[in-house]
């Protein structure tokens, strides 16, 4: 098995006293990523807001932290700073605690479920891509509306249109302030919009687990929200409405940008190959027949009206 090696072996740099290199990983965190994966590989070390940190890129290195090495990494040290802005969460926990949360939350993405929330999932689709092949698509930015749109109704419960886009709204907000360098709680800052925001939703999601629990039925929810809310593990050890309330945001966090850029790097990728278009188009006729998705599987793309 590899073993890691020490932080003076792993070539990087540290940057200046304290700030580190913080102001360029801010400025354009992407491109200071590229130059550096170029300059030093697919492993370097760097600081950030005085925290020494390590940059593992590719197949090997997930393999490495995810799999080979995994007791030796923590996932909360990596990932403290989200704490005031999404509450305790599995992504924040290690060891036996990461356990039993993962158990309690695996109910809600098994095959079974996810089964159940595709015509959620289809409405939104249907709508989302009505206007499509009609005007020029800002794919990532459109994709991101959708995923959240799908998002906040599948883990934060929203109803209807009106309660998705509020959702969506304050949701953004609590975003742009997990970013922010310094977590003051100081009038109109970015910060304390994140927090009235987080405020907001955490009201919003309480008043959505009272009347779930009052309709009853949970084991029969048709979102991540009613099965976070029924699961029990063999102990009995259930989830409670604080921790259930964190995870539904870490939901939203994880699952809807991380999905949107993967869509749109699938759009590109189809319009580009059209034999993958093809098969997908074969699948797709198998899976909900010719008129589920009207647009843009229907269609053959030129690929360049598509994205700007
Ligand atoms: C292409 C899409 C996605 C990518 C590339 C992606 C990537 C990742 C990565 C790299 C991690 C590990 C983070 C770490 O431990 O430091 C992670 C964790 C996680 N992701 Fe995703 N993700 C995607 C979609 C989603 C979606 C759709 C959801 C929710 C429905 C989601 C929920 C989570 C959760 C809950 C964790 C923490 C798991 C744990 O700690 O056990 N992700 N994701």
């Amino acid at each position: 098995m590899r073993q890691l090696k020490s932080a003076e072996e792993m070539p990087g740099s540290y940057g200046l006293p304290i700030l580190g290199e913080t102001l360029e990983i801010f400025q354009d965190s992407e491109l200071y990523l590229w130059r550096r994966f170029q300059q030093y590989g697919s492993v370097f070390k760097t600081s950030v807001m005085g925290r020494k940190r390590a940059y593992l890129i590719g197949p090997d290195a997930n393999r490495l932290v995810l799999v080979e090495q995994a007791e030796h990494m923590s996932s909360r040290i990596g990932w403290y700073f989200l704490e005031s802005t999404f509450g305790n969460n599995i992504l924040l926990q290690d060891g036996e605690e990461h356990r039993l949360t993962r158990r309690l939350m695996y109910p809600a993405f098994h095959g079974k479920a996810i089964a159940t929330y595709f015509d959620t999932i289809q409405n939104i689709v249907q709508d989302f891509l009505k206007d499509w092949g009609q005007r020029t698509i800002p794919l990532n930015s459109s994709f991101r509306q959708l995923t959240l749109m799908v998002a906040t109704r599948l883990f934060l419960g929203s109803q209807n249109k009106s309660e998705v886009e509020q959702t969506s709204q304050w949701f953004t907000q609590l975003l742009e302030s997990s970013m922010t360098i310094f977590k003051l709680n100081l009038p109109f800052t970015l910060y304390s919009r994140g927090q009235n925001a987080r405020g907001e939703l955490v009201a919003f999601l309480r008043q959505a687990i009272a009347q779930r629990i009052e309709q009853g039925n949970l084991e029969e929810s048709k979102d991540v929200l009613g099965l976070l809310l029924a699961a029990v593990d063999e102990d009995g050890n259930k989830l409670g409405e604080a921790q259930i309330i964190n995870e539904a945001l870490l939901l939203l966090f994880a699952g809807h940008e991380t999905t949107a850029s993967l869509l749109s790097w699938v759009i590109f990728e189809l319009g580009n190959h059209p034999e993958w278009r093809s098969r997908l188009r074969q699948e797709q006729l198998a899976v909900v027949g010719n008129t589920a998705l009207p647009a843009i599987m229907q269609y053959s793309f030129p690929l360049a009206p598509l994205l700007s």
